[in-house]
C-alpha cells in the first residue's frame, strides 16, 4: 500500500507483468513495422517509462520525439487538450505511431489524430501501455493496446496523480474508502 497526497494505493499490476506485456505489444510492432521506419511519438509526461521500455525491444528501425499536451487536472479530465510541445520532424509521407500511456476517455487520442493526418502523415496508428474501455467517450481505433483495465484511477509507471507517484516500477490503484 502507498499514499500520495490525501489518497492511498493497492498494488494492481505488478512489474514483471507490465514487462510481459509491453514485450508482447512491441512483438507486435515488430512483425507490423518490419521493413519500415516509423516515427513514434511518445506523448509527455505520462508515456516516458512506457516508451524508453518499449523501444528497447523494437528491431525495426524508427525515431522516436516526445510532445506535450494535456487534459487532465487532479483524477479527472477536463475533457480538452490543451498546450503542446510540438513535433520538431516532417511528418509528411511517415508512419506515425503515437506512444501513449493510458486512454480514458479518449479525448486527447480523438484530439490528436486528426492534427497528425493534417500534417499529411501516410499512417497513423496508436500504441497505448493501458485502456479503460468503459470509459471510453468518443470513436476511437485504438491498434495496438499493452492492457485493458476497468474504469478506476490508477498510479505508477509514468502515471501520476497531480504530478507525483510517476516513478513506481509497478502500477497501483487507488483504494476507495
Ligand atoms: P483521455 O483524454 O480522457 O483519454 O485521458 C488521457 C490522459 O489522461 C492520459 O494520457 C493520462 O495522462 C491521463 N489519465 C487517464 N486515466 C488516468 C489514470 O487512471 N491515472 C493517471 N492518469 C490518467
Ligand atoms: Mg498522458
Amino acid at each position: 500500500m502507498i499514499t500520495i497526497k490525501d489518497k492511498q494505493f493497492e498494488p494492481f499490476i505488478n512489474k514483471g507483468m507490465i514487462a510481459e506485456r509491453v514485450e508482447a505489444l512491441a512483438e507486435r510492432l515488430n512483425d507490423d513495422y518490419r521493413g519500415k521506419r516509423p516515427i513514434l511519438i511518445a506523448i509527455l509526461n505520462g508515456a516516458f517509462m512506457f516508451a524508453a521500455d518499449l523501444v528497447r525491444h523494437l528491431t525495426f528501425e524508427h525515431e522516436i520525439q516526445f510532445a506535450k499536451f494535456s487534459s487532465y487536472e487532479g483524477m479527472e479530465t477536463t475533457g480538452r487538450v490543451k498546450q503542446l510541445i510540438g513535433v520538431c520532424s516532417d511528418l509528411m509521407d511517415r508512419d506515425v505511431i503515437i506512444v501513449e500511456d493510458i486512454i480514458d476517455t479518449g479525448t486527447t487520442m480523438y484530439s490528436l489524430i486528426p492534427q497528425f493526418r493534417n500534417m499529411g502523415v501516410r499512417s497513423v496508428e496508436v500504441a497505448t501501455l493501458l485502456m479503460k474501455p468503459g470509459k471510453l467517450q468518443v470513436p476511437l481505433n485504438v491498434k495496438y493496446c499493452a492492457m485493458e483495465i476497468p474504469n478506476e484511477f490508477i498510479v505508477g509507471y509514468g502515471l501520476d496523480y497531480d504530478g507525483l507517484g510517476r516513478n513506481y516500477e509497478s502500477i497501483y490503484v487507488v483504494k476507495e474508502n
